[in-house]
């Protein structure tokens, strides 16, 4: 087998490829078990690549493959660097695929983060915020006093239930079930005698649980009247009646930051999530031409050749060696190109999350003033699905809260709507939670991806049968094309996955 071949099945195995690229050389070894710092070790001789897209994986390829000698320019069809890594602030101007055009109109110093928004602590991309000394501050995905509001949910309906008192009463309530089974002996469970009383010992503490194993409510779901000084020991309510609570059905609200890639820590950039793209650009923004729309990806006999218009609407050419494509598979399916049948057929297979925000101004922080919200994200059943409190700039006087994150149907629903007519329906759902909204809103934004420019889509979603059928195919190249991005990973919607990606199609083509 050749050693290009050996090296792209390797590759298109994804995943734990690393460790195997360290055994191969095709980066440094660390010395010690720490994790080491990713460094091409250029085989070939100096090529030249050109790479479509300046967005996070495009940039990486162009600073990591320039740091060892390659020859790279980045075709960029915004004027903009970073694609979805992306903030707005006061005077941006946006135009989605329809022509309807906003202006920010926050104040000075507000931001907002249209796509990526959070960073799991344990993605590269914190690695590459410290090489690149992008400052990160903690964002909170999860605060105990945030809402779970639901208008079809039976008793609980239309009432603002805290996330401390749902978790509290429901964990008291399993550990209450659980303890009296086990100690009934009515679980069927290889259980040793000593394991079961060791069992109920844990879901008594666990559960908050009386000596009779019973959950009679707890302080863990917070004072309902705050502690104070001399005579006043705080006021704990009651728990909700666990019917109530199977009935208000928040398992999937709980669960979400269970997940590996929503645990708490998470970070954000100071500032705005572009401060990652701006440090790329810092590196590699000399090879960047802006406002150059690619219009045919064609092969040539030793390597390849793109065709794009510029800024002026001339249509001028590059070629290359080698050409890395980092253009959502969402756009390139409609790019004329010379990719094999296969590989066009893969790339028209991957679907794209249907997802979209939008952004409130307001010039009270009444969530922190009022209800002692500080970060978080509220969870409804109404179309808006989501409000996230800010996770910077805590006791200032104004605030860019969230004011939906929806996804699916209900996301086309909302998406589909005029502009101004969903900040409408953010403001109007919303206020049902924090009726404040309708004294201090200032002003808002609003995007859905699938009308995004030159992104069309939220990220790549995989169902099983694609990621068997056709990401491998996409995970080769074709000819002396290589696609990167997010959607060529196992960490879609993430940052990390086009800096992985990115990181993977650089060690592949340093080792031609
Ligand atoms: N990674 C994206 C999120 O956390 C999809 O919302």
């Amino acid at each position: 087998m050749r050693r290009r071949d050996f090296i792209t099945r390797i590759a298109a195995s994804a995943g734990t490829t690393y460790a195997v690229m360290q055994a191969l050389d095709l980066i440094e070894k660390p010395a010690t078990a720490q994790k080491s710092p990713f460094q091409l070790q250029r085989r070939g001789g100096s090529k030249s690549i050109i790479i479509l897209g300046a967005g996070l994986g495009g940039m990486t390829c162009a600073y990591e493959l320039s740091k060892v000698g390659y020859q790279c320019k980045i075709l960029e069809a915004r004027e903009r660097s970073g694609g979805r890594c992306w903030t707005v602030r006061t005077g941006d101007k946006f135009t989605d695929t329809l022509g309807q055009t906003q202006t920010i109109g926050f104040d000075r110093g507000q931001y907002f983060n249209p796509g990526p928004a959070r960073i799991p602590y344990h993605h590269v991309t914190i690695d590459y915020c410290k090489e690149l000394g992008v400052p990160l501050e903690v964002i909170v995905n999860l605060s105990r006093q945030q809402y779970i509001y639901r208008e079809n949910a039976g008793s609980l309906s239309g009432r603002k239930v805290h996330f401390r008192e749902a978790i509290a009463d429901m964990r008291g309530y399993i550990s209450e079930l659980l303890a009296k089974a086990i100690s009934k002996d009515a679980v069927d469970a290889p259980l040793t005698v000593e394991d079961k009383e060791k069992m109920i010992e844990f879901l008594r503490t666990y559960g908050g649980l009386n000596p009779d194993l019973f959950y009679k409510g707890s302080s863990r779901r917070g004072y309902s009247t705050y502690q104070g000084a001399g005579d006043a020991p705080g006021v704990v309510d009651d728990p909700y009646d666990l019917s109530a609570l199977l009935e208000l059905g928040f398992a999937g609200n709980e669960s979400f930051e269970f997940g590996f890639n929503q645990q708490m820590t998470m970070f954000e950039p100071v500032g705005g999530m572009d401060a990652i793209a701006k440090a790329f650009e810092k590196q590699v923004g000399r090879f960047i031409t802006y406002g150059a729309v690619v219009t045919e990806i064609r092969k040539t006999p030793d390597g390849v050749q793109i065709l794009y218009k510029d800024k002026s609407g001339n249509v001028k050419q590059e070629t290359a060696d080698y050409c890395i494509c980092n253009i959502p598979l969402s756009v390139l399916k409609d790019i004329p190109s010379d990719f094999a049948p296969d590989m066009k057929e893969a790339i028209a297979s991957v679907e794209y999350a249907v997802t979209g925000k939008s952004a409130l101004q307001f010039n009270r922080r009444f969530w922190e003033d009022d209800e002692d919200i500080f970060g978080g994200i509220t969870q409804t059943d109404q179309d808006i699905t989501q409000i996230w409190y800010p996770s910077t700039g805590y006791l200032s006087q104004k605030g860019v809260v969230l004011g939906y994150y929806n996804f699916g149907s209900t996301a086309e629903t909302v998406g589909t709507l005029a502009p101004a007519d969903r900040v409408a329906l953010a403001l109007e759902q919303g206020s049902k939670i924090h009726p404040q909204y309708n004294n201090h809103f200032e002003n808002g934004f609003s995007l859905f991806w699938s009308t995004v420019p030159y992104s069309k889509g939220g990220w790549a979603e995989y169902t099983t049968d694609v990621r068997t059928t056709y990401y491998p195919r996409l995970n080769q190249p074709d000819g002396n094309i290589y696609l990167c991005g997010e959607h060529l990973s196992y960490l879609t919607g993430w940052m990390a996955g086009a800096f992985e990606s990115a990181r993977l199609v650089s060690t592949q083509i340093a080792a031609l």
